[in-house]
């Protein structure tokens, strides 16, 4: 069991469920609607709490009565919240269109709330960790934050997350040690495939281990020789959720290296654990 602190954001999920994708200008009826406690690095933190870490997170949490519901998920989890900071806004809100025919989720997000910065970072005490897990967002302070931890406890593993193509978030990729990417990310600059953005990226981050995940065709890897390794995704018998399978294979990746397993049985136990989710509502994994 390992001591994890994930840095990044919390999110309210209102999830309509439909049953099939509607027109643009339609009128549809949900079939079911659920609110949830989301966000990448909770939604990570939960399935490795489940999977019998001990977990904190490190994000900011609003000041308002919504933010109740993300602080009673957290704890039903036995996440620490000790490093949360709080501010005024409104806690960041996702409008989740859910298909039922296929698991799709579609998102609208909404935001309003200060990003976490380095400022409060600097102050927490990193000594109980053995492993640290980033959002890539909010560049800059991310980049502080990063080098922070790295000149503090160097021997601390950091993983970091590269969703989104934002400016300059190219400089991160030399601070940590395990780089998740998505299949967003490397749509976005312009790969048509996992293995393409993972060569392009090898010379900004020659130590670091290379993921990304690619929804149904499973993920690939880059390991420190430079071999590129692909593991299948792991289908459920029925798609029933995937909102968060990316979350849940980054927590996978986290799980499976810190128990030393080299990156080809990380990635398949990764999309293994991502595949079950898949299956099923939520993250009770
Ligand atoms: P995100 O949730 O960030 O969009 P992906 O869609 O790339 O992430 O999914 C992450 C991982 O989850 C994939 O590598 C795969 O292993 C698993 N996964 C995603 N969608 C499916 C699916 N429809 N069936 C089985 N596994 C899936
Ligand atoms: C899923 C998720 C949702 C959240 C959104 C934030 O990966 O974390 O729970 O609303 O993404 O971008």
């Amino acid at each position: 069991m390992a001591t994890i602190l994930g840095i990044g954001i919390a999110t309210l999920d209102i999830i309509n469920e439909v049953d099939g994708f509607p027109t643009e200008d339609a009128e549809v009826r949900a079939v079911a609607q659920q609110r949830r406690r989301g966000g990448n690095a909770t939604n990570t933190l939960v399935v490795l709490s489940r999977l019998g870490h001990r977990c904190s997170w490190a994000g900011v949490l609003a000041e308002e009565s919504d933010a109740g519901e993300i602080l009673a998920d957290l704890s039903r989890h036995g996440i620490g919240t000790g490093p949360v900071h709080r501010a005024g806004g409104k806690v960041p809100t996702s409008y989740v269109t859910l298909n039922r025919q296929n698991g799709s989720r579609t998102i609208v997000h909404w935001r309003d709330l200060p990003e976490y910065g380095f400022e409060q970072f600097r102050t927490l005490a990193l000594h109980p960790y053995d492993w640290l897990h980033f959002e890539g967002r909010n560049v800059e302070e991310t980049r502080r934050m990063l080098e922070h931890a790295a000149a503090v406890r160097p021997e601390v593993p950091r993983s970091l997350e590269i969703e989104k193509v934002r400016p300059g978030i190219e400089t991160l990729l030399l601070h940590a040690d395990l780089l998740l990417f998505s299949r967003g990310y490397a749509r976005d600059r312009g790969f048509g495939s996992a293995g393409e953005l993972l060569r392009a990226v090898r010379p900004s981050a020659p130590d670091a281990l290379l993921v990304c995940a690619w929804g149904e065709d499973g993920a690939w890897g880059m390991d420190r020789e430079g071999d590129l390794l692909h593991t299948p995704a792991f289908p459920p018998p029925r798609v029933v959720d995937t909102l968060g399978a990316g979350d849940t294979f980054n927590a996978g990746m986290i799980d499976a290296l810190l128990n030393e397993k080299p990156l080809a049985i990380a990635l398949e136990q990764a999309a293994r654990l991502a595949g079950r989710k898949c299956g099923l509502s939520g993250f009770d994994v």
